[in-house]
């Protein structure tokens, strides 16, 4: 995700778009610019870093002087953060100035083609081969070059266009990636989303797909790609700012729940074509991988919290033998890796100071390196011998839930990818594996569709002193993040236990009314598991239970259910974290706890 403002008005328009930008750096914050009509030309000043480096550097927008203008705040997805790949992206002639959202997935043969051309490039960006095409098909008309521009280009895209030429416009178009337009009294904006523009105007057009608003300050007109124009309805926003950066939801928490089968289908997505799964610029040959003689994740947190299931997952599908480290007992346990051993290295923010630490131990050692990272150009992706990014886009809440769930996302392509290509997976499991990881993105959003059910159940226990999750199997590593999320969130005492291992000890603390949540998505272990919920039961604990659709036998040991859909078993955890999610989210939500920012915690821990 990333963040776009544009203006036309009849104020100074720089300090307008850092002001605007600064509501937008949730969506982005790895670099960020503006480029400004001045009277006479484009002027674009841009750079790496958080938007207080470029406000610096422009002096709050007082050195550009002109009332038309773009700016952008960036989320890296081609070409890591950097001044050269900071948006807006020129044209070779300065004619045009783009700032863009989205990932436009031909870039690389239109490169080639303007190339052929004559064109010169210097950024890794998807978003300056664009600005070239328009340069290329502009011939004194603005919106036709706009128009023959799109129909060449795929992919997802917000674009806000300046045009030298035309300097008493910018030029916005969506496609996929949201973008509105705000309608002011003598000026007109367009943005990626409402809190950049509310300061200055609550009336907005939301533009569709394939419309291209030409703003004016003196009015907006909307076309469609037939050069039709398009009559828009003004909605008028009643949000407050807090609640217009978190899209109208209570916490940015409840935001990225909800955006997780975007995110999830953002991830997988490009990793399927024709097909095969593809991993990006990894080549993992069959005799490369035949050397591996173990796998070892190591992470901190929730992404440990992958890892244990990763390590169900990859020994069911490729036999190769997995180890689990927590990051900070890897690096002080003197571990046995050689180049034999392949590391996986999990981490949202690619910054944690454990995680990256353990990478250059295990790098050290001689280990092959790969690390699944959401965050374009961390350390930990930079340090690592590959990286497999997550498409989560910017994860603002402490709490990880769209992260987490991307990361699992990114375990399944490998596992099946690995497994496939060491030939322990048949042809015919390949597609099905295949096929069930594309259903994945509905059936999460099916799953959070019972969110009201789970809220009025969190109801029943937010006041509980202690609430233990159990589990076996795939379900035990589920039950770690479930309690983590309700610990991290509602600070409500919670443990995790392999439901086996509870008559080992714990099960003395079960009494009248302890909560205990019950994952049982397994089948071949659910009458175990249910085993193990009439023993709870019968020391008074009350039951919640966790399992897929249609396995009413659960009802008969548990007080209250949370159904998930069907997909298979190596897959469900993907949907059994929903509800665990949902339920910490409303307990602490109920406990009036600070849900985004939880008291002693911080989002990327880059200390020991
Ligand atoms: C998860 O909800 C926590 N915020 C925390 O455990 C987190 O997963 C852990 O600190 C690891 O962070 P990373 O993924 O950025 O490395």
């Amino acid at each position: 995700m990333c963040g776009i403002v544009g203006y036309v008005g009849n104020d100074q328009v720089a300090p307008i778009l850092l002001k605007g930008l600064a509501k937008l750096e949730y969506r982005g914050y790895d670099s960020a610019g503006v480029a400004v009509y001045d009277g006479t030309s484009i002027q674009v000043v841009k750079s790496k870093g958080r938007l207080k480096v470029l406000d610096e550097k422009i002096h709050g927008g007082a050195d550009l002087s002109g009332t038309v203008g773009i700016g952008h705040t960036r989320w890296a997805t081609h070409g890591k953060p950097s001044d050269l790949n900071a948006h807006p992206h020129s044209s070779e002639s300065g004619r045009f100035a783009i700032v863009h959202n989205g990932v436009i997935e031909n870039y690389l043969e239109l490169k080639s083609f303007l190339a052929e051309q004559g064109c010169h490039f210097i950024s890794e960006t998807d978003t300056e081969v664009v600005a070239q095409l328009l340069d290329f098909n502009y011939h004194g008309d603005l919106l036709d070059a706009v128009i023959t521009t799109l129909k060449k280009i795929r992919g997802s895209y917000a674009f806000g266009i300046l045009c030298s030429d035309f300097p008493d416009r910018v030029i916005g178009v969506r496609k996929e990636s949201p973008l509105i337009v705000g309608l002011g009294n003598g000026e007109n904006f367009i943005a990626s989303d409402i809190p950049a523009i509310l300061e200055r105007t609550r009336d907005i057009y939301r533009l569709q797909e394939n419309e291209i608003a030409v703003i004016k300050a003196d009015g907006v007109t909307v076309y469609n790609m037939e050069k039709q124009t398009v009559e828009k309805e003004t909605c008028h926003i009643d949000w407050d700012i807090s609640a217009a950066e978190k899209g109208g939801y209570d916490h940015f928490m409840a935001k990225e729940i909800m955006e997780q089968p975007k995110a999830v289908r953002d991830t997988i997505s490009p990793r399927i074509k024709n097909g095969r799964i593809v991993l990006d610029h990894i080549s993992l040959t069959r005799e490369q991988i035949e050397k591996f003689n173990r796998i070892l994740v190591v992470a901190c947190g929730s992404a440990y919290h992958v890892g244990v299931v990763a390590k169900y997952i990859f020994e069911r599908f490729t036999h190769i033998p997995v180890e689990v480290d927590v990051a900070s007992e890897f690096r002080y346990r003197d571990p046995i890796i050689d180049k034999n051993v392949l590391v996986l290295v999990i981490s949202q923010s690619g910054e944690t100071a454990d995680t990256l630490a353990a990478l250059r131990e295990a790098k050290r050692l001689g280990a092959r390196t790969i690390s699944i990272v959401n965050v374009v150009g961390s350390s930990i992706a930079n340090e690592s011998d590959d990286v497999l990014y997550t498409w989560a886009g910017p994860e603002i809440a402490v709490a990880t839930t769209k992260a987490y769930s991307t990361q699992l996302a990114v375990i399944y392509l490998l596992a099946i990818y690995i497994s496939e290509k060491i030939g322990v997976m048949s042809e015919a499991d390949y597609q099905f594996y295949i096929s069930e990881l594309q259903s994945l993105p509905d059936k999460i959003a099916e799953t959070l569709d019972s969110r009201e059910h789970i809220h009025e159940t969190a109801k029943q226990f937010y006041q509980k002193d202690d609430i233990f999750f159990i589990g076996r199997n795939i379900d035990y590593a589920m039950s770690l993040e479930g309690s983590l999320k309700l610990k991290e969130i509602s600070y409500i005492h919670s443990e995790a236990y392999a439901a086996g291992e509870l008559k080992h000890g714990t099960i003395s603390l079960i009494e009248n009314g302890t909560l205990v949540i019950a994952l049982a998505t397994q089948k071949r272990l659910f009458e175990k598991m249910m085993s193990n919920v009439k023993e709870v039961k019968a020391r008074g604990a009350t039951v919640l239970g966790v399992t897929t659709y249609g396995n009413q036998h659960i009802e008969k040991e548990s007080d209250f259910v949370f159904y998930v859909p069907e997909i298979c078993d190596m897959m469900l955890p993907s949907l059994a974290v929903l509800p665990l999610q949902i339920f910490a989210y409303y307990v602490a939500y109920l406990k009036g706890c600070d849900i985004d920012k939880p008291k002693n915690l911080a989002k990327s821990v880059t200390v020991e």
